[in-house]
């Protein structure tokens, strides 16, 4: 998926889902604008939702009439790991950007040894992703972005399917302007040559995601957009109409999620990508 990403120029979007209603509007959004796309669980949602909510994202991939796969997000336990796969997850990201950078490689490299008996594919990051609460200095912030002196060797080593990098995106919402830093873009994709990953995509401009495509990234991780237009339908809903039945809460909230989606496909290009 991400290799077609490459040879036609846009990025797949990967929107994180919790339950039934995600897995719903994502889908239905993508069948609509005809756009491949990632259903990715991070541990959270798999610690909810257990089996049954990983069989419910397979099932809902599978019938779907466009291309998608169930993704791991952000897994820093190899038994967690190691039991999505045996559910049948097949995309997965080996998080060990807390660790040290032998620890990272030596954690990624034995998800990856781990994942190729599965045919699954691994995502790792190198450096380590800022939240917007963590206050750092400028020297601490600076350490932790992805360093394009090691880009080629942390890949190669690994032997990763993509690489998330960190450029100045943060998880949640952006406190200011986002400052990504495409020059230091512009030097990963010089050394690497996976597809790259964006976390922390909530947030960005039009010009900041037609850049980032421009420079090589191929997937957009989005959480906080579509979870706060869930939300905000759920509210909104209850509000206007106390008491309102729960299969039409649902729907509201679906299609205030699906919304959001679909316009973030058409930001990233994939809108369109899939044969009718
Ligand atoms: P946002 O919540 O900022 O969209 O980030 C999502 C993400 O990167 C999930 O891995």
């Amino acid at each position: 998926m991400l290799q077609d990403a490459d040879r036609r120029n846009y990025a797949v979007g990967a929107f994180n889902i919790y339950n039934l209603e995600g897995i719903k509007a994502v889908i239905s959004a993508a069948e609509a604008v005809r756009s491949p796309v990632i259903l990715q669980l991070h541990p959270a949602a798999v610690k909810y939702g257990g089996k049954t909510l990983i069989a419910a994202a397979r099932q809902a991939v599978q019938d779907c009439s466009v291309r998608a796969l169930v993704h791991l997000d952000h897994a820093t336990d190899r038994e967690l790991i190691l039991s999505c796969m045996q559910a049948g997850i097949r995309s997965v990201m080996a998080d060990g950007s807390h660790l040290s950078l032998d620890g990272n490689v030596a954690f990624t490299r034995e998800i990856g040894n781990a994942a190729r008996e599965q045919n699954a594919f691994v995502e790792a990051e190198l450096g380590r992703l800022s939240g917007t609460e963590d206050g750092l200095s400028v020297a601490e912030y600076e350490a932790r972005l992805t360093d394009p002196a090691i880009a080629s060797a942390f890949v190669r080593d690994t032997g990763v399917h993509c690489l998330a990098v960190c450029i100045g995106n943060v998880h949640g919402h952006y406190r200011s302007e986002p400052r990504l830093d495409f020059h230091l873009l512009e030097r990963i994709r010089k050394q690497v040559h996976v597809p790259l990953v964006l976390h922390g995509a909530s947030g960005l401009s039009e010009a900041h995601v037609r850049e980032s495509i421009q420079l090589g990234i191929r997937k957009f991780n989005v959480n906080t957009e579509v979870r706060d237009a869930f939300l905000s339908a759920l509210s909104r809903t209850l509000n206007d109409k106390p008491g309102t039945d729960l299969v039409d809460l649902m729907l509201n909230g679906v299609a205030g999620m699906r919304a959001v989606v679909i316009e973030k496909m058409g930001l990233f290009g994939s809108a369109g990508k899939d044969p009718q």
